[in-house]
């Protein structure tokens, strides 16, 4: 049996000149713990060129859903922004990944905190009842460049808030901060000063960092990670994995080619 499922382009969405997202069908066999990611490519001269990702879509949805970035000599996403409807993808048939709510002690609050496409694995977990059962407030921070770069996020958000089920829940417990950092907007900075600053918490009148309440799972650019995980463990959060819980968990944005 293949490692990989054949799988239907659906839709495919272009954000900027550098994102796109698309939605693809999904085996029924194929199982995931929101937050997971898998490989997922394309057939490239008879053989599978495949890359990491997060699946951005809920493990509730009957389709999978990608967010990817396009670089222009990058070996797959190169390819792969030339999607179209009815195109075929490969996804893999395991899943994996750190960012799950099990690998994080018990807290009440949970902060996810990304840059960049770092974003799709939150995208999934912000459609997860369970993480709204688990946590009494969901705050979620992405960072981008520029204002175009947080479309995808706003439009989730936006939409969910507007679910029937998700909106009253959203409502009590999702906090959205979007920040940018190289253009204005209403919120800017580094989510590292964000944090260090406490703009973050002031700013969505929220309390600060606290050790014994807040859960953290990072997703984003290596440095923005290496930063963060600094600043977390000055501050005695312990990073969590699948055999020992912790306060944090991490997971960098894979697809850079
Ligand atoms: P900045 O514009 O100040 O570099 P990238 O596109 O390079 O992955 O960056 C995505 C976002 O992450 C940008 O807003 C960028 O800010 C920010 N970023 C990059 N490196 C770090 C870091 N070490 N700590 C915090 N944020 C970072």
């Amino acid at each position: 049996m293949s490692a990989f499922n054949k799988e239907q382009v659906l839709s495919v969405r272009h954000w900027t000149d550098s994102l796109f997202s698309f939605t693809t069908t999904r085996d029924p066999g194929f199982r995931f713990l929101n937050g997971q990611f898998t490989m997922m490519g394309l057939e490239v001269d008879g053989r599978p060129l495949l890359r990491a990702y997060s699946m951005a879509s809920a493990n509730h949805e009957e389709s999978l859903e990608f967010f990817s970035i396009k670089v222009a000599d990058g070996p797959l996403t190169s390819r792969l922004q030339k999607i179209r409807e009815g195109d075929t993808i490969l996804v893999g048939r395991k899943a994996t990944g750190t960012l799950i709510a099990d690998n994080l002690l018990a807290g009440s609050r949970l902060l996810l905190l990304s840059t960049g496409t770092g974003l799709a694995p939150f995208a999934s977990l912000i459609k997860d009842p369970e993480v709204y059962d688990r946590f009494e407030k969901i705050v979620l921070v992405h960072g981008c460049r520029q204002v175009s770069e947080l479309a995808y996020g706003e439009q989730l958000v936006a939409g969910l808030s507007e679910d029937e089920f998700f909106g009253p829940v959203l409502t009590e417990k999702l906090v959205y901060y979007p920040t940018v950092t190289r253009e204005p907007f209403r919120n800017r900075g580094r989510i590292t000063d964000l944090i260090t600053t406490d703009r973050l918490f002031a700013d969505t009148d929220l309390p600060s960092l606290n050790l014994e309440t807040d859960r953290i799972m990072l997703c984003g650019s290596p440095s923005m990670l290496e930063d963060l995980r600094v600043i977390l463990e000055e501050r005695g959060f312990a990073e969590g994995n699948h055999s020992e819980p912790g306060h944090f968990v991490i997971e960098k944005a894979f697809v850079e080619r």
